[in-house]
C-alpha cells in the first residue's frame, strides 16, 4: 500500500492548528489558541493574524516532531482556505502554498466547515453516508445532509446569528469574558434550565432554519427589566439565567436535527463545531437520538473547536480522489459549502 502522509493547517479565526495524517491515522493535532483576545473581549482580526504569523512555522514544526514525520514523507499539504477571518487565513494558505510547492508536493484545499463535519471522521466508529449534520460553530449553524463523500444539501441554517455567536453574546452581557459559550456552559451546570422561559424560534416549524438573534434579545429585555445590566448578579441568579438561556439554545437544535433525520430518512446523526463542546447539547441530543433510534456521533472534546486535524482527515481523502488545487488558489473569507 502506498504511504500517504498528510499536513494540515487551520488559522481561519483565533486557533493555530497543525496536524499530521498517516493513511487515515492521526499521528499528531497541535492547537495553540491565542490567549491575545481575552482582554478585548472577541477575536481582534489584526491581532489574529500576527499571531499566526508568529505561531505558525513553530506549531508545524511541534507537529511534524510529535508525528515523527520528515518534510520529505508528505504527500500533500492541506489548508483550511475559508470560510474565516481574511487576514488569519491568508498566513495558513501562504504558509501552506510555500510549503507544498518547495516540496513539490499537491497543495489541497478544504472548506473550514466541510473540515467540521469530518471531524467526526477523525476516529472509528464514523457515521455511514447518508447522515444528517449539524456544525455549530461561532460563525456558523447549519444543517448539512452528507449524502455521500463530498455531496452536500444544506437543509436549514441560520436567518440570524450563529448559535456560538449568541452564546458569546449572551456571555458578554453577563460579563463572563470570552470566548463566552465555555463559561456559561460552566456556570448553567448550577442553574436551573426551567426557570427562566426564553423562546425557542422556529422550534415547532416544519422548516429547519434558525435564528438566535431573537433569544438574545430576550436575555438582553430580561437584564434590563429586571435592572441587572451593569451590576453584580448574584450566583444562584446568574447560574439560572445561563442554564436557561443555554436550554433554549440547546431545545431548538435538538429538535430541528431530529425532525431533519426523520424527515430526509437518515440513521445517522453528527455534531460538530465548537458549540458541540456544550455538555447540555451532548446530553440531550443524545438522549434525544436514544429516544428516537438515531445513531449519535459528536467527536472528542479537542476536534470540537478549530483544530488541524479535521482539516487533515479532509485532505487524506481529497487526496486519494486526487482533488488537488492549483497554486493560484487564494482564501476566500466568506467560501460556501
Ligand atoms: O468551531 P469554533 O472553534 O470556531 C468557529 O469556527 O467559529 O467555534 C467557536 C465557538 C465560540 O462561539 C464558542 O463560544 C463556542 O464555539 N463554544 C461553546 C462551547 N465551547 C466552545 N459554546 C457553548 N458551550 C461550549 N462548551
Ligand atoms: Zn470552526
Amino acid at each position: 500500500m502506498q504511504t500517504v502522509t498528510i499536513l494540515g493547517l487551520e488559522t481561519s479565526c483565533d486557533e493555530t492548528s497543525v496536524a499530521v495524517i498517516r493513511n487515515g491515522k492521526l499521528l499528531s493535532n497541535i492547537i495553540s489558541s491565542q490567549i491575545v483576545h481575552e482582554q478585548y473581549g472577541g477575536v481582534v482580526p489584526e491581532l489574529a493574524s500576527r499571531a499566526h504569523q508568529k505561531l505558525i512555522v513553530p506549531v508545524v514544526n511541534e507537529a511534524m516532531a510529535k508525528a515523527e514525520v520528515r518534510k520529505e514523507e508528505l504527500s500533500a499539504v492541506a489548508v483550511a482556505v475559508g470560510p474565516g477571518l481574511m487576514g488569519s487565513l491568508l498566513v495558513g494558505v501562504n504558509f501552506g502554498k510555500a510549503f507544498a510547492y518547495g516540496l513539490g508536493i499537491p497543495f489541497i484545499a478544504v472548506n473550514h466547515m466541510e473540515a467540521h463535519i469530518y471531524s467526526n471522521f477523525i476516529d472509528d466508529p464514523v457515521p455511514q453516508f447518508p447522515s444528517m449534520n449539524l456544525t455549530v460553530s461561532g460563525g456558523h449553524t447549519q444543517l448539512v445532509l452528507l449524502k455521500d463523500e463530498f455531496t452536500y444539501e444544506i437543509v436549514g441554517e441560520t436567518k440570524d446569528d450563529a448559535a456560538g455567536e449568541a452564546f458569546d453574546k449572551v456571555a458578554k452581557m453577563l460579563n463572563l469574558g470570552y470566548p463566552g459559550g465555555p463559561q456559561i456552559d460552566i456556570y448553567a451546570k448550577k442553574g436551573n434550565p426551567n426557570a427562566i422561559k426564553f423562546p425557542r424560534p422556529y422550534a415547532t416549524e416544519n422548516d429547519f432554519h434558525f435564528s438566535f438573534s431573537g433569544i438574545k434579545t430576550s436575555v438582553l429585555y430580561y437584564l434590563r427589566d429586571n435592572k441587572l445590566r451593569d451590576t453584580e448578579i448574584p450566583e444562584q441568579l446568574l447560574a439560572d439565567i445561563c442554564a436557561s438561556f443555554q436550554s433554549s439554545v440547546v431545545d431548538v437544535l435538538v429538535q430541528k436535527t431530529i425532525r431533519a433525520a426523520q424527515q430526509y430518512g437518515v440513521r445517522d446523526i453528527a455534531v460538530a463545531g465548537g458549540v458541540s463542546a456544550n455538555s447540555r447539547l451532548r446530553d440531550e441530543m443524545k438522549k434525544a437520538a436514544e429516544k428516537n433510534g438515531l445513531q449519535l456521533f459528536i467527536p472528542k472534546f479537542e476536534y470540537c473547536t478549530d483544530n488541524g486535524a479535521m482539516i487533515a482527515e479532509v485532505g487524506y481523502r481529497k487526496y486519494q480522489r486526487s482533488i488537488f488545487s492549483p497554486i493560484n488558489a487564494t482564501a476566500i473569507a466568506n467560501l460556501e459549502l
